[in-house]
């Protein structure tokens, strides 16, 4: 596997495009879920310096905190609290523009402005959610949810 990261400069979509295929030889032959999750968040940050990018796995009917790069955050999230908890009860990918406007939005940072969650499903389950924080309002768009579902179906 390569052992580093090349990060690239450009748009956004041309990051996703030269990113993807760096994380596809990291997670090579490497059946370990939350290994591969590690790097994926490792990877993310590396490429694009978000505030805050990890996983939450779905655990007992919470999700519990999973491998992540950033600062320290909220442990446990009920089902349908939250961003988080929210995606997982829906079952949908939540682009939230502007975090003070989402209703019951967990606070884990007060740098956090804007967020997207995306759950993972597997057996029409969700498993765990990736969730990724920036510190500038309205961060995320369709092509974040275009590549990162290409990332997380990597897994
Ligand atoms: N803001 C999330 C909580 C997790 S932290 O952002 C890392 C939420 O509302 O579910």
């Amino acid at each position: 596997m390569s052992e580093e990261i090349t990060r690239i400069a450009g748009t956004k979509e041309e990051q996703y495009r030269a990113l993807i295929p760096q994380i596809q030889a990291l997670l090579e032959g490497e059946p370990d879920m939350i290994a591969n999750m590690a790097n994926i968040t490792a990877a993310l940050k590396e490429q694009f310096q978000w505030f805050w990018v990890g996983f939450y796995l779905v655990k007992n009917n919470e999700l519990i905190l999973g491998p992540f790069q950033g600062p320290v955050a909220c442990t446990r999230i009920q089902y349908g609290k939250g961003v988080c908890g929210k995606a997982w009860q829906e079952e949908q990918v939540l682009i939230v523009p502007n975090v003070t406007k989402f209703p019951g939005h967990i606070a884990c940072s007060s740098f956090s402005k804007s967020e997207i969650v995306l759950p993972l499903i597997k057996n029409q389950k969700v498993f765990a959610v990736l969730d990724i924080d920036h510190h500038l309002v309205n961060y995320f768009d369709p092509t974040d949810r275009k590549y990162l579902e290409k990332i997380i179906a990597l897994i």
